[in-house]
């Protein structure tokens, strides 16, 4: 055996694996692309949690993470960020995706033409865009979209549900950000090009309890679940915890509110931290979960910025639910 070469095994959800051969001290992404296989990522450096993996044997070293993203507890029990791995010895790392996800090439982007640019609250954007035929995905997973003749793309979750051809988004704009630059001077009809649909933050078909927390833009997955669940009515109970600063941040609430009476089970609460009124809570979305009694059986679905995301997650383990049940989505 060449010393200098490490066999890292990468398996699969489906169950199918595959054996690599990383330079010692070599990135662990870039010997997967070497080998054909394209690691779910996004950020590609620590700060966003997409790419998140299970080491199940041996040890990695990683680069600089954000620890709200990747809390040193998780660290201990393996969880690992495989952007920032380097290998140095022998592992196996357990990915949540199928090996044909990371097998396909990544296919053509989409093009894409802007049919709206709204201000729908304070600090929230939504971005419609037409592409040539319906895109397939699952309602809560995201595209990257890349602005024409830029030079970075950022990542966003449709709201919309599947089967049209048009797309929407809620963008926070955030000071000095390359994408909401952009967006401030985006017009209709100016071009986008998207990725195919990414992300294992999408609506399990399942018959158990939900719970769906959202801080800030991170309701834009859920309005994408929630609307296509006015298609599939659930069985059982939904509780819905919306998230802002102030009630102007506010958006999509008129929609949200309806879905809540349409939808038997559903549950909607809104929290906001600051000028609570009509019937809002003050604080942070997560400070209701300890207060929603929730059956140990409940799906947790968390999505909004890294340490709400965290918070959440913590408050749900201290509730007594599975670790493996709560599900994170964080708009890094
Ligand atoms: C899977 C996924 C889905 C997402 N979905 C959504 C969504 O639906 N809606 C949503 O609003 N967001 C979403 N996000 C977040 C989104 O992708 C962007 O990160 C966010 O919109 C900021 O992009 P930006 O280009 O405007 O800002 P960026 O250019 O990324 O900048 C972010 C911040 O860093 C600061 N900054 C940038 N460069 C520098 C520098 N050189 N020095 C100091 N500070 C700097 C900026 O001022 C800004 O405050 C998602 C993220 C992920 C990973
Ligand atoms: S892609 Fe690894 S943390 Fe963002």
């Amino acid at each position: 055996m060449n010393p200098s070469v490490i066999p890292v095994t990468l398996l699969f959800a489906d169950g199918v694996s595959h054996r690599l051969q990383v330079p010692c001290g070599g990135k662990l992404v870039e010997a997967a692309t070497a080998a054909g296989l394209n690691l779910l990522t996004d950020c590609s450096n620590g700060q966003c949690g997409t790419c998140t993996a299970q080491l199940v044997s041996g040890a990695v070293e990683m680069e600089d993470y954000d620890p709200a993203v990747l809390p040193d507890e998780d660290r201990a029990s393996g969880t690992v960020l495989p952007c920032v791995c380097r290998v140095h010895s022998p592992c196996a790392i357990e990915l949540p995706y199928d090996a044909s996800e990371a097998m396909s090439e990544e296919p053509a982007p989409i093009e894409a033409a802007v049919t709206a640019v709204e201000q729908v609250a304070t600090e929230v954007v939504r971005l419609e865009v037409q592409v040539p035929e319906a895109v397939a995905f699952e309602p809560g997973q995201y595209v990257r979209i890349q602005p024409a003749g830029a030079d970075f793309h950022r990542s966003y979750s449709m709201a919309n549900v599947p089967g049209t051809d048009r797309l929407q988004f809620f963008v926070r704009v955030v000071e000095g950000g390359a994408f909401s630059t952009w967006l401030a001077g985006a017009r209709p009809g100016d071009k986008v090009a998207l990725s195919t649909p990414h992300g294992t933050f999408f609506l399990r078909d399942e018959d158990r309890p939900r719970l769906f927390v959202a801080g800030g833009t991170g309701v834009a997955p859920f309005l994408s679940m929630m609307r296509s669940m006015a298609d599939r009515p659930p069985a059982q109970r939904t509780t819905v915890v919306i998230g802002a600063r102030t009630p102007g941040h506010l958006f999509a609430m008129d929609e949200l509110r309806s879905l809540g009476e349409r939808l038997a089970g559903v549950d909607l609460q809104v929290v906001v931290e600051q000028d609570a009124r009509d019937g809002c809570h003050q604080g942070y979305p997560t400070d209701l979960i300890p207060r929603l009694g929730l059956d140990p059986a409940t799906r947790v679905y968390l999505c909004g910025p890294p340490p709400m995301v965290e918070a959440g997650r913590k408050a749900a383990e201290a509730a007594g639910l599975r670790r493996a049940d709560v599900l994170c989505e964080r708009f890094a």
